[in-house]
C-alpha cells in the first residue's frame, strides 16, 4: 500500500459507502511530520470511518491511502482487557526483547508506574485512558490516531490529559489525527483543524497560536467562533 512520500499521511480521493450510502466522498488529506490535525464534524459525518481507514481497520474504501507502518490508535473507551494487568495490556502484542523496559517507560511517562500490576477495572476513567495512551505510545508510532479519547472524562481530567498529550507529542513527535467534538480542545491542541461535512472536508484551517495556548485570548476566541459557525452552531 505505502509508497515513498514526503509526508507520513497522504489520503487521495478516498470514498467509503455503507449499504449504498456514501459516507466519505473523495477525501484528500495530507498530514505533515509531527503535525497535530484535529478532525471536527457533526455526529455521523464519517470521522471515525476515516480514522479507521487510516488505522488499517477498514479496507472497504476506494482511493489511495499512504500511511506509516507504525500506527497506534486510542479510542473513546480505553478498551483494556479486564483479565490482563495494566502492564500486560500496555505491552499486548509487543514482541521486542526490550518490551518490559518499554512498557515500564511508557507507564512512567503517563504517570501510571504505581499501577503496573493493577487490574483495569480498578482504574479511574482518567487512569484507564492514560493506560490506553501508554499502550499507543509503547509502539513508538509515527502516526497517532485519537478518536475522542477524552470525551468521557470530566472537565478537569480532560485538561490534564490535554497537557499530557502535548507533553508526549513534544517528546515523541508523531503525526497526530485527533477526532473530537470539542472545539476548544481542537483549538488548544491542533496545528491545523479540518471539518468534515456531508462526506467532504469543508474547512481546513491552520492554528498558528504559540504554545502553551491561552484559552482566554482574543485569537483563540476568534478561531473558536469561526469553527462553531462552520459547524452550524450559533453563538450568543
Ligand atoms: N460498519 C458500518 N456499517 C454500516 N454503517 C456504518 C458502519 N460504520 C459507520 N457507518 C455509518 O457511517 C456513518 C458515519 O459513521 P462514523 O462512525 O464515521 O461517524 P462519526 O463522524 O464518527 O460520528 P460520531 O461523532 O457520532 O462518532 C454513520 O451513519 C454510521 O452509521
Ligand atoms: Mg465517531
Amino acid at each position: 500500500m505505502a509508497t515513498l512520500t514526503d509526508v507520513p499521511v497522504r489520503v487521495r480521493g478516498v470514498s467509503r459507502a455503507f449499504d449504498g450510502r456514501t459516507v466519505l466522498d473523495g477525501i484528500d488529506l495530507d498530514i505533515a511530520d509531527a503535525q497535530i490535525v484535529a478532525l471536527l464534524g457533526r455526529s455521523g459525518t464519517g470521522k471515525s470511518t476515516l480514522l479507521r481507514i487510516l488505522a488499517g481497520l477498514d479496507d472497504g474504501y476506494t482511493g489511495t491511502v499512504i500511511r506509516p507502518d507504525r500506527v497506534a490508535v486510542a479510542f473513546q473507551e480505553p478498551r483494556l482487557l479486564p483479565w490482563k494487568r495494566v502492564a500486560d495490556n500496555v505491552g499486548l502484542g509487543l514482541s521486542t526483547r526490550d518490551a518490559r523496559e518499554r512498557v515500564g517507560a511508557a507507564l512512567s511517562e503517563v504517570g501510571l508506574s504505581g499501577h503496573a500490576r493493577a487490574w483495569p477495572l480498578t482504574l479511574s476513567g482518567g487512569e484507564a485512558q492514560r493506560a490506553s495512551l501508554a499502550r499507543a505510545l509503547v509502539r513508538d508510532p509515527a502516526l497517532l490516531l485519537l478518536d475522542e479519547p477524552f470525551a468521557a472524562l470530566d472537565a478537569l481530567t480532560r485538561l490534564s490529559m490535554h497537557q499530557l498529550v502535548l507533553d508526549l507529542w513534544q517528546r515523541h513527535r508523531p503525526a497526530v489525527l485527533l477526532v473530537t467534538h470539542d472545539v476548544d480542545e481542537a483549538v488548544a491542541l491542533a496545528d491545523r483543524i479540518v471539518v468534515l461535512d456531508a462526506g467532504r472536508i469543508t474547512v481546513d484551517q491552520t492554528i498558528d497560536l504559540p504554545r502553551p495556548r491561552e484559552r482566554g485570548g482574543a485569537r483563540f476566541a476568534e478561531h473558536r467562533r469561526g469553527l462553531l459557525a462552520a459547524l452550524g452552531v450559533e453563538q450568543a
